[in-house]
């Protein structure tokens, strides 16, 4: 084995130190070493190490100096094979050359002197090569350490309480935050006279994490009040260059108005103040295209990610919003920190560098507060019964916005539920695994949802307005998961989130609530085994799901991408647009199967979904009564723990069809906090019976690559008709199949209180050739996108 020095013998077998990995046996190290992760690395560690010793370190060098200028000078003693410089401020520099001898002629030169500079050299420092852990490594070591830890806890509540413990800023952390804001606001207050840089987020708002990113709001309003009262008030006798005040105008804000400069503008200025003014700082960026323009940063010595935004007066709102919620209520803290951490083990929150479909922890925190607002009795007021117990002096109006609450914790009653921490993590995966993300909007203001429809509708935005909170601007982006910021009532906090992370938001969370259901969850192990907390944060993918439903297709309910007369006409029908919608998606997979893939579908006797029958049929089916229970959330929690016995400690079925016998949902109805449905089943129609006598599914992808190559057979016009053209001539030039293929769809409607889809069941009838999986996976994808076209092009008529 070439560098056996990269290899230990261990008592399990062997560690390969290069690669940081463990090898049971002789074989296996072998196969590892000629692998291309330990051949990538030496490779890379062999590169490296010459790098070094034909290189030295050049430092006293300014930003003017080019690299060429650097190459030029140093040519003198020996070829130059390449100049690094460093790229953020330009101040040291490392000049490799291409023979070893060279160094030793560079530092034998007592002075080195170029455009008036003095430069410093020296040798490179010798570095032992090692593998940076990847960050997922680095996070399974601390839920390696993590879990003994909890497991020697007494109870689920003490274990939540640790989490908080483990994770949360410390003291330090706080100060040494504290000093960075205040080297920055001194720093800025020389170029930006009178600004304020005030922190908010994570860092301040009672829920930060170690090495949790600093947000800051750099405020420019008194600055540009200083700036205009300059520009008038410029008088003879003041000492040139000084204003009233005695501040220096000598600044970078001679150069701005920034009563006219464009937001990307200023953050140009603020990204090289950081750059050029503030020590350690380095990785500095301006994100233009972020919702709110952004200057991010990295500071070296503290390891700390920031970020500068101008405009942000909201944010620093909502996170004293967040302050008075922990103030109010001891057990928020627990829980958040516990539900961070579980949806970040199972990959549903969190975007690194802040952008991608996941939730952001501000939507994953309102999301508790929301489900905390709900629980019988409720454990947090909602912003509106908040805003009535503020005193006028509290009034806060901001960007047309009412934000007002009250400054002090005191002001608000305590809650009247007792809930421990345990039961209320349990209920929010309750709560959230039934939610109707699709039919409802979030509202933290009002602790209550509101049915989808009335965003649907740009007229009935206006109907909508009667409250005075809601009469503002535009409506909110709609997603697969509407949460309304609970001030600024037009932003979607989850607005980012695509599909899939919803239903993988969902499907953790009835896994979850499963989970909960069991002794394992409720009961330390007496055996030392894992229990409590330490299996819900085993991280996604690691928990074997015990059986997954193969033969099923979804179409989900994404109101966001329907056509507006569509909308308009889901909005008309009320309570009943999930019936109508169903009603679109079936008459769109019947188009699908019949036009677009060419197989035989006999619908059931008596029955097409362009009759009249088919909404009576599903009418029927559905039979929705709302009734306003006082069922609460409690209630449900009676039947969990009741269930305890009897509930396997396994996982959730995902998937899996629920029964369609009566149960009654606990969950909150999009109309209104208390309301209730009682429910005999779910819409399921008869099923169709198709034939498919061509092997439609099989090379496709080819044949549209080709169709759209040739300008003579290009089909013109939707993705519809060259799926159509695809299927066309996949037919013409393959031979039929022996035997056609048979199958069974049966069309069913899920909602009310999961997210709205229209669930396909697909079963093969005669499949003697085997093809039926295959066709299926290929539905699978196929199909979902097909009929989300189409529906796309719905004109709204029936
Ligand atoms: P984050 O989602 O980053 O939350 O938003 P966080 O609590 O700071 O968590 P990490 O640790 O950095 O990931 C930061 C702040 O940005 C504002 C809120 O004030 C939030 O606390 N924010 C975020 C909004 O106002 N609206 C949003 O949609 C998102």
């Amino acid at each position: 084995m070439e560098s056996n020095s990269d290899i230990k013998t261990t008592p399990k077998g062997f560690q390969c130190t290069l690669c940081n990995v463990n090898l049971p046996n002789l074989p296996s190290l072998e196969q590892h070493v000629k692998g291309r992760k330990h051949q990538t690395l030496s490779t890379v560690r062999h590169s490296r190490k010459t790098q070094e010793e034909h290189s030295v370190f050049v430092s006293g060098i300014k930003p003017e100096v080019s690299q060429t200028e650097l190459a030029e000078y140093f040519q003198k003693f020996g070829s130059v094979a390449d100049v690094i410089m460093d790229k953020d401020k330009g101040l040291y520099a490392i000049v490799q050359f291409s023979e070893k001898e060279s160094i030793q002629a560079t530092l034998s030169c007592v002075e080195h002197q170029m455009k008036g500079l003095k430069l410093r050299i020296k040798p490179r420092e010798k570095k032992e090569f090692k593998l940076i852990p990847k960050k997922s490594d680095s996070d399974k070591q601390v839920l390696d350490r993590l879990k003994p830890q909890l497991c020697q806890l007494v109870s689920v509540d003490a274990q939540m309480q640790f989490v908080v413990e483990r994770f949360q800023l410390g003291e330090n952390e706080k100060k040494t935050r504290g000093l960075l804001v205040q080297l920055l606001q001194e720093v800025f207050v020389e170029f930006f006279p009178d600004s304020q840089i005030v922190p908010f987020g994570s860092s301040v708002n009672t829920f930060g994490v170690h090495s949790c990113d600093l947000d800051l709001f750099l405020d420019l309003e008194k600055t540009k009040m200083f700036q205009a009262h300059a520009k008038f008030t410029t008088e003879p006798e003041k000492g040139e260059g000084m204003s009233d005040d005695g501040h220096s105008e000598d600044s970078i804000l001679s150069d701005i108005d920034l009563s006219t400069a464009s937001p990307a503008e200023v953050l140009d200025l603020v990204s090289m103040i950081l750059k050029r003014c503030v020590p350690s700082v380095h990785k500095v960026n301006v994100v233009s295209s972020a919702r709110l323009p952004v200057v991010k940063f990295h500071h070296r010595e503290l390891n700390l990610q920031g970020d500068i935004t101008l405009n942000n007066r909201l944010a620093v709102r909502n996170t004293r919003f967040l302050q008075l919620c922990s103030g109010i209520e001891d057990r928020l803290r627990p829980l958040v920190y516990t539900i961070r951490y579980w949806a970040k083990q199972k990959q549903l929150a969190g975007n690194p560098s802040g952008a991608g479909p996941l939730l952001n922890n501000y939507a994953l925190t309102l999301l508790i507060i929301f489900y905390l607002q709900n629980c019988e009795p409720p454990v947090l007021s909602t912003v509106d019964q908040l805003k009535d117990m503020a005193c006028e002096e509290e009034e806060c109006v901001i960007e047309g916005w009412n934000c007002t609450f009250p400054t002090q914790p005191i002001a608000v009653p305590i809650s009247k539920n007792t809930q421990s921490l345990s039961t209320l993590l349990s209920g929010f995966f309750s709560f959230y695994a039934k939610f109707d993300f699709a039919g409802s909007v979030i509202s933290v203001r009002e602790g209550r949802t509101f049915p989808i429809t009335d965003f649907l509708s740009k007229n009935k935005d206006e109907e909508a307005t009667k409250e005075p909170s809601r009469i503002h601007h535009h409506s909110p982006k709609l997603g697969p998961l509407n949460l309304l910021d609970p001030f600024e009532l037009s932003h979607n906090v989850a607005g980012n989130l695509n599909d899939r992370t919803q239903r993988c938001f969902q499907k953790e969370c009835q896994e979850a609530e499963k989970y909960c259901r069991s002794l394992q969850y409720q009961r330390k192990s007496t055996k030392g085994k894992s229990w409590g907390l330490v299996r819900l944060f085993t991280p996604h993918g690691e928990v074997p799901h015990t059986k997954v439903e193969k033969l099923t297709i979804s179409v989900p309910f994404k109101s966001a991408l329907l056509p507006e007369a569509l909308r308009n006409q889901l909005h008309a029908a009320g309570d009943g647009f999930r019936l109508l919608w169903f009603q679109k998606v079936c008459a769109a997979v019947e188009s699908v199967l019949k036009n677009v893939l060419r197989c035989h579908v006999t619908p059931p006797t008596n029955f097409s979904t362009d009759s009249e029958d088919w909404a009576v049929k599903a009418a029927e089916e559905m039979e929705t009564t709302s009734s306003s229970l006082s069922t609460s959330l409690n209630d449900s929690y009676d039947s969990v723990e009741s269930q305890n016995e009897a509930s396997p400690a396994g996982t959730a079925v995902v998937g899996a069809k629920r029964p369609l016998s009566p149960d009654i949902d606990t969950s909150v109805s999009p109309q209104g906090k208390k309301q209730r449905l009682t429910r005999r089943g779910k819409p399921k129609l008869p099923a169709w019976t198709c034939l498919q006598r061509h092997m439609v599914w099989a090379g496709r992808r080819k044949v549209r690559r080709e169709l759209i190559k040739d300008p003579d057979m290009r089909p013109e016009g939707s993705c519809v008709q060259v799926e159509s053209r695809v299927t066309a001539h996949i037919i013409e030039k393959e031979p039929e199949l022996k035997e056609p293929l048979e199958f069974k769809v049966e069309p069913q409607v899920v909602g009310e209180t999961e997210s709205t889809k229209a669930v396909l069941h697909l079963e093969p009838t005669s499949d003697n050739a085997g093809l039926f999986n295959n066709f299926f996976h290929f539905l699978d994808a196929f199909l979902p996108k097909m009929v989300e076209t189409l529906l796309q092009n719905e004109t709204g008529a029936v």
